[in-house]
């Protein structure tokens, strides 16, 4: 019998630099490499809630039937046989790029600080403007995943979308008692710009 025929159809089996991995089918590449202990850096995924797929930190290198894509780990199923690269020199070029044009938005995000050390980046060509929300989203869906209150969402479309707190929405007085939003925001600026203060926390102590 073929020993690389896979007789468990709920298993999936791809390499992940180098390193064999089983795991669910349905599971994303992040899954997989997390099983394996693999770090991907990531700004907009959260365990607990779907992926969006907006920052493209977590891009990896797939080869598939002899071709290469890049695709964001958090969103992408794991498919049977898959090679997969997480710091191929392609997928670390556009990354490199990526941290450059986000230390130009939030130079304090402890992940974007890391890998800025790590490619040796100490200045940026891009404009600096801090308190810059990237439309990731993670935000509105963990308020509605999460904590199933809605009380955050998206208005405008194009270069006028922006994230909102929802007046009408029946939760929205829950907000000052929760403000879990804004320790996910990995660009730190919600909801600090919308003008409403945080409440500390017992953890914050
Ligand atoms: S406010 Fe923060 S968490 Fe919400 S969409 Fe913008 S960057 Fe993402
Ligand atoms: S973590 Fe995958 S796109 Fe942001």
């Amino acid at each position: 019998m073929n020993k690389n025929i896979n007789t468990d159809e709920k298993k999936i089996n791809i390499v992940i630099d180098g390193k064999k991995v089983q795991i669910d089918k349905g599971n994303t590449l992040m899954q997989a490499a997390q099983k394996l202990g693999i770090h991907i850096p990531a700004l907009c995924y959260l365990e607990k809630i779907k992926p969006h797929g907006a920052c493209r930190l977590c891009i990896v290198e797939i080869e598939r039937k002899g071709k290469s894509k890049i695709v964001a780990s958090c969103a992408f199923p794991a498919e049977e046989g898959l090679i997969v690269h997480t710091e191929s020199p392609k997928v670390e070029q556009i990354r490199k790029n990526l941290v450059e044009l986000y230390i130009a938005l939030f130079p304090f995000n402890p992940e974007i600080k890391r890998l800025a050390k790590k490619f040796g980046l100490v200045a940026t060509r891009y404009k600096k403007e801090y308190n810059y929300c990237i439309l990731c989203g993670l935000c509105v869906r963990y308020c509605e995943e999460v904590k199933k209150n809605n009380a955050i969402g998206f208005v405008g479309r194009g270069i006028n979308k922006k994230v909102v707190f929802i007046p009408e929405s029946a939760y929205f007085k829950k907000c000052k008692d929760c403000m879990e939003c804004m320790d996910i925001c990995p660009t730190g600026v919600f909801p600090s710009n919308y003008g409403i203060e945080r409440i500390p926390q017992v953890s914050d102590s």
